[in-house]
Parts: C-alpha cells; structure tokens; sequence
C-alpha cells in the first residue's frame, strides 16, 4: 500500500533554479511519486529541467496549463509528450476543439514515436477564482456548475482527467465516473500550516472524497524535516485507502 501511496503523492517544485530542483528531487524520489514543474522553473530553466528531474529518478507532471489556438496547444502537448513527462495539462475554458486535437494528436505521436502516453489532464475553474471574477470575464454561473460542466467537457473530449480543489472533488467523480482522473492540490495534512491556501482538506479526506493524485508543496518543502513529512504524509495515505480497500 505504501507503493500505491507514493505513486499518488506528487510534490510540486515550487522553486526558480536547477539546483533547488535537483536538491528536492535528490531529497524526496524515494518518497513522492511525480514531480510537479509549473511556469515559473519552466520558463527559468526550459526543457532541461524536465531531463534534469527524470536523469535523477523523477516522474514529471508538466503543469503549463496550455490554452491557445487547437493548433498550437495539440504541438506543445506533443512536445511535452517527447520529453516525457508523465502528465500534462491543457485549461478545458480552450474549449472541446482544443482537448480533442490535443488528445488525437498526443494518440498519433506516441504510436508512431513509441512513447509512452502522458496523463492528459484539464484544469476547470482557477481556484483562485470566485463568483466575481467569472462575472468580470461574462460567466454568470455559479463556479461549482461550471466545474462539472468543464469537468464533462474534458472527459467528452478524451482528456484523462482534471486538476480541481479537495471540495470539488465529490461533485467532479459525480459527474464523471470512477474512471476519471481527478489530482488534487490544497491539501495540507494537520502538522503542516494552511499557507495562502483556502478550500483545503486533509491528504486522508481528499482521498476519502474521491481524488486519485494528491499536489503538495510548502507542507513538505517548509517542515523542519521534509523527509519526515513526506513520510507522514504517506502514511496517512496509506491509512485512506486501507479504509477505502476494506470499506
Ligand atoms: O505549497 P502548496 O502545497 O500550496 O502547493 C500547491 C501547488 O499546487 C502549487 O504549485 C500551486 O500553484 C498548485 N495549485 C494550487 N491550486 C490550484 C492549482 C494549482 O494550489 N487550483
């Protein structure tokens, strides 16, 4: 159980150089299962962060969140597909025409270039959006509805799944079936400080709610020992889905 826990746990290297990549990925690859590299260290240090991480034993989830023409999002999702990450995201407000187009394209490339297929995943609504922020761009529908309705565009579109907070998780595997792959960040285990984080759950209850992946950063990265941390972290994972396996 703790293999499966540790494949789920995915630490998101919120830092701006190689050397604090190469430091945390060295810390913690026998303890998370991915890790995460956003638009900052990505625009710092480009593609050879990816091979960095990978040289040193880490799976890579590549959170670009692409959102551009059909075109242009099906080629970079290719090109992440390349370097091999093991999960890439796309915004699902591009719309069902730019996941399909990255998804067929993604399907063409690994066949004809023997890779192995990343996660394709869709981020729904910001979290750190509100009611007033989609009134401002013309969204008058509540944030929970247009969640889900993302949510189902994205699995109509072929997407594997999506990025979505610990509360919206029970609504999301709702709508969208078990199979559905729904990665979580906002989680913040009971020793570890809430941060500017806001709608946050447990690592147990997210699990318990339904999410597949767990994202978490400061709670390991800013604890006195992250090592331990991750350890305790993995096994609260570990009790969830004992009590998931026997309920
Ligand atoms: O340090 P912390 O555990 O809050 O890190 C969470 C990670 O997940 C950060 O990289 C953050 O940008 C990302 N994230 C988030 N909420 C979202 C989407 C991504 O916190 N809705």
């Amino acid at each position: 159980m703790i293999e499966t826990a540790r494949q789920r746990l995915i630490f998101a290297l919120d830092v701006d150089c190689p050397r604090a990549a190469e430091y945390w990925v060295e810390q913690l690859h026998e303890k998370v299962g991915l890790f995460k590299i956003g638009k900052q260290l990505f625009t710092r240090c480009g593609p050879e962060i990816v091979r960095g991480v990978r040289k040193r034993g880490g799976k890579v989830f590549l959170d670009l969140k692409f959102h551009d023409i059909p075109h242009t999002v099906a080629r970079a999702t290719v090109e992440a597909c390349r370097l091999g990450v093991r999960m890439v995201n796309v915004h699902a407000l591009g719309g069902a025409a730019m996941m399909r187009e990255a998804v067929a394209a993604v399907a063409e490339c690994c066949r004809a270039e023997k890779l192995d297929r990343p996660l394709l995943l869709a981020v729904t609504i910001l979290t750190s959006s509100d009611q007033q922020t989609l009134s401002e761009i013309g969204l008058q529908r509540p944030v929970d509805e247009m969640v889900v309705r993302l949510a189902r565009l994205a699995r109509e579109a072929g997407m594997d799944g999506v990025v979505a907070s610990p509360w919206e998780v029970p609504l999301i595997r709702r709508a969208c079936g078990r199979e559905f792959v729904i990665v979580t960040p906002g989680v913040r285990p009971a020793f570890a400080a809430v941060d500017d984080q806001k709608r946050i759950a447990t690592p147990a209850a997210a699990l318990v709610a339904g999410a597949d992946y767990l994202v978490i950063g400061r709670p390991i990265a800013r604890a006195a020992d992250p090592q331990w941390a991750a350890a305790a972290i993995l096994e609260e994972m570990v009790a969830a889905l004992d009590g998931d396996a026997r309920g």
